[in-house]
């Protein structure tokens, strides 16, 4: 690992993106230069805490800076294609918030930028960094849940109805959808990388409790090629935010997540079950926030890129592999209208 170099970091969109912002702050390996947005307390309010940041209303303006070598595109899903392939004409890194893009066709105009121009362009999907994620996937690796039968992910959150009044969120053309493509798409694409590749799903979607474009509810059943299957829930209907069930279900063995916490660790092929159990939820059973030492969320995420392109490795989720869950939500969607099972 190269310890000595050092990167210019800028963000764009000042939502979420004070997120990105903070976390290239506090890298040992990253020099925050600027950020953009178009309000201007936004942008004062960085200024405030980060006095040496510049700041800007022009995205165009700010990357033609040559002391910027990756930006963060925290805009509404809709312009991420845009604007990544902006920064990327301009010679910039960058890491994208999820969904990639709100369409595959967008976000493979990202992928041909990126193989195009050789630079490096990654996707936040952090909660792949949750404590309980790396056992939980080693586990399947290693074949110890047996095969997989069944899978099952509910995403019970809730939003108020002023978080869609006035704004990009559950419309079609910006957010390209609601509950499953804003909040759920994190859990989809954990769904596809603990399941492996989907064959196709059944779904249903409406609009249940809020006054919105799009849905605030969407329920699925998701066969995978291996002949597992899984339900599929996401709603922001569930007050006040129920919970994330990630859970698996196997030959030999059961795993429970919520969210970040580890519910359930039984897997047969243990020398004792039980205290194996114990172990783990001691170890995950308290979250991301019980493991002060570990760096997880957008921390974790901003590193890998700044790594990625200081030591020259891949973004641990790359433009492609995000793009499996905006595939699968796509294909949720449309067999929601159709009323028919769709391949994915
Ligand atoms: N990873 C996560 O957990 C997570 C959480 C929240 C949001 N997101 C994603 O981040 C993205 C942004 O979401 P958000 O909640 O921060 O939205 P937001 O509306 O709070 O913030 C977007 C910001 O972009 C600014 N903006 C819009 N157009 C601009 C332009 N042309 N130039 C400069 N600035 C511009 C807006 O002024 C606004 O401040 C979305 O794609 C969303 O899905 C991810």
């Amino acid at each position: 690992m190269n310890t000595e170099k050092k990167v210019g970091y800028a963000v764009v969109g000042l939502g979420i993106g004070r997120a990105h912002m903070d976390a290239a702050a506090a890298s040992e390996r990253a020099d925050l230069v600027a950020v953009c947005d178009l309000i201007e307390k936004k942008l004062d309010a960085a200024k405030k805490k980060y006095p040496y940041v510049r700041t800007y209303t022009d995205f165009d303006e700010m990357i033609k800076s040559p002391d910027i070598d990756i930006v963060s595109i925290c805009l509404p899903s809709a312009m991420h294609a845009e604007y990544a392939v902006r920064a990327m004409r301009a010679g910039k890194h960058v890491l994208i918030e999820k969904p990639v893009d709100i369409t595959v066709e967008s976000a493979m105009k990202i992928e041909e930028e990126r193989a195009r121009t050789g630079l490096v362009a990654g996707v936040v999907h952090q909660n792949r960094y949750n404590v309980p994620m790396a056992p939980m996937k080693a586990a399947v690796d290693e074949g110890r849940l047996g095969s997989l039968i069944l899978g099952t992910f509910a995403v019970k959150w809730y939003r108020e109805q002023s978080y869609y009044d006035g704004s990009w969120h559950g419309t079609w053309e910006q957010d390209g959808g609601g509950s499953l493509m804003n909040q759920a798409v994190h859990t989809v694409d954990l769904m596809q990388w603990l399941m492996g590749e989907v064959e196709s799903v059944n779904s249903v979607m409406g609009i249940y409790n809020h006054k919105i474009d799009t849905e605030d509810l969407t329920v699925s059943t998701v066969k995978f090629k291996s002949g597992a299957v899984a339900s599929f829930i996401s709603t922001t209907c569930a007050y006040p935010g129920i919970s994330t069930d990630i859970c698996l279900y196997g030959s030999r063995g059961t795993i429970e997540v919520d969210a970040d916490i580890l519910k359930t660790w039984k897997l047969a092929d243990s020398d004792d079950e039980d205290a194996e159990e114990e172990e783990m939820l001691k170890k995950y059973g308290r979250g991301n926030g019980g493991s002060p030492d570990v760096i997880t969320g957008h921390r974790a995420v901003v590193e890998d890129i700044i790594s990625a392109v200081l030591d020259g490795h891949e973004p641990r989720i790359t433009p492609l592999e995000a793009m499996k869950s905006v595939r699968i939500v796509e294909a949720i969607y449309e067999s929601a209208r159709t009323g028919k099972s769709v391949r994915v």
